[in-house]
């Protein structure tokens, strides 16, 4: 078998075969097939796209590159979620707690904010001495004792991913829906879950902009979920605005204890119920060995109304203190947020003119809160945890003009005036609320 003759066969539209693609997989993870040959092949599945069979067969020849973890010891059910990524986005901070509060076990390999996105890890390494480089023996002894660990990739976890998605950033090969699809399952996969929440993010601060990308990446993922035997359920969620009033890390923090109170912004209690309502729906097919049943209205008022009392009892937030003293974080921090980083500016930012917010831009706001230094423009960028925004104003709020929309919290002034630039260009004043969207844009349980 021959690398270019592999390519030559993508580049003329046609199916490759298991074998085909397991030789390709392996050869970009030993180093024997070169970056300019897998380049190749990403852009020709990018332009010729993939068929199930072939998007599968990618997914289990990542997952095989590295090293899949045997997590039965840790008891069960062990679920996951995972977000495709979006501004403001901190549900698993609390959705993670809380599940693993009501004996879900919650195996959590997260990721880094890349551009206008933020990213779990950074957000829990804004808490001073907090760790996201467990080793393997160390997160499966985590999850076992405390119901939830969630840390970074290692080098073991799926590395075809790791070279390929470095590969991707720079080939404008990202947007390919098997290539996300299986890039985000492999990893998830290697966790040794057996379920998965996936939420799907729809929205100009998303990946997928149209409800119908969406829906192409959202079956792509329970497709290739089922095919391994995981309990897979998909949401997708409306990211046209940011979740939530904070976006940047340590801010997100401190909106997240507050959560964690049962005292967060509409929107982001509601996202953190409804999925965790669906975990706990994951959980219980699991434990039932049943399918994944839909959630009708009763079903998941009564999950919701669960998971609330457990916010309002403090179970969630003992379990988030408990997360963060086993990974060497300051549990102190969450009783104190004071002794989160604080920026040394706050800035407000005036509204131009009277009315009602008809638009708050979630992809500008996630580009403006970048250049205030709490994004990365490149992997491997440092990002600033003090840095970020938060909403005065959301969607469908009146304003007056002079008003601050928003605080700005920086500590390196050279790009604000950038900053707010792109943060004014898409915020949008009117005289009429604009008509109500909902957060769960649809829930796709079958491929
Ligand atoms: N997240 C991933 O892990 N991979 C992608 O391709 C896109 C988002």
């Amino acid at each position: 078998m021959r690398a270019a003759d592999i390519i030559g066969k993508k580049r003329d539209g046609q199916a490759l075969s298991d074998e085909e693609i397991a030789f390709f997989i392996q050869g970009v993870a030993s180093g024997s097939i070169p970056d300019y040959q897998a380049s190749a092949l990403l852009m020709a599945v990018t332009l010729r796209g993939m068929d199930e069979a072939e998007t599968v067969s990618l997914t289990r020849a990542m997952l095989r590159s590295g090293r899949v973890l045997d997590l039965a010891s840790v008891g069960a059910p062990r679920v996951d979620k995972h977000s495709t990524g979006g501004v403001g986005d901190k549900v698993s901070l609390i959705l993670a707690p809380l599940a693993a509060a009501m004996a879900v076990k919650v195996p959590m390999v997260s990721g880094r904010g890349l551009g206008h996105t933020g990213g779990t890890l950074d957000k829990l390494e804004s808490i001073p001495g907090f760790r996201t480089d467990l080793g393997p023996e160390e997160f499966a002894a985590n999850v076992k004792e405390l119901g939830l660990c969630i840390t970074g990739q290692t080098e073991e976890l799926a590395p075809a991913d790791r070279k390929l998605y470095a590969l991707r950033d720079v080939t404008a090969t990202v947007r390919s829906v098997p290539l996300i699809a299986a890039s985000i399952m492999s990893k998830k996969l290697a966790e040794g879950v057996q379920g998965l929440l996936l939420d799907v993010k729809c929205g100009s601060g998303a990946f997928m902009k149209t409800l119908e990308d969406a829906r192409e990446l959202a079956r792509a993922m329970v497709r290739i979920g089922g095919s391994m035997g995981v309990a897979t359920a998909a949401l997708i969620t409306n990211m046209e605005q940011p979740l939530g009033k904070a976006v940047g890390n340590s801010l997100e923090v401190k909106e997240c204890i507050s959560a964690l109170k049962g005292k967060g912004a509409r929107d982001l209690m509601e996202l953190t119920l409804v999925q965790t309502a669906w975990m706990l729906n994951l959980a219980d097919s699991i434990s039932e060995e049943t399918e994944v049943r839909p959630l009708n209205q009763w079903t998941l008022k009564k999950y919701r109304e669960e998971a609330m009392d457990y916010l309002e009892k403090g179970d969630a937030l003992r379990k988030f203190v408990q997360m963060v003293d086993a990974q060497g974080g300051d549990p102190e921090a969450v009783f104190e947020p004071s002794r989160l980083p604080l920026a040394e500016n706050i800035t407000p930012v005036a509204a131009p003119a009277n009315g009602v917010v008809r638009k708050l831009d979630a992809y500008k706001v996630g580009r403006a809160s970048m250049l205030l230094g709490a994004g990365r423009e490149r992997a491997g960028e440092p990002v600033d945890p003090a840095a970020g925004i938060i909403l005065s104003k959301k969607v469908g709020n009146e304003i007056r003009s002079g008003e601050p929309v928003a605080m700005f919290h920086y500590n390196d002034a050279a790009r604000l005036a950038e900053a707010r630039d792109v943060f004014l260009s898409g915020l949008e004043i009117g005289d009429r609320e604009p008509a109500p969207q909902p957060l769960v844009l649809d829930v796709v349980l079958t491929a």
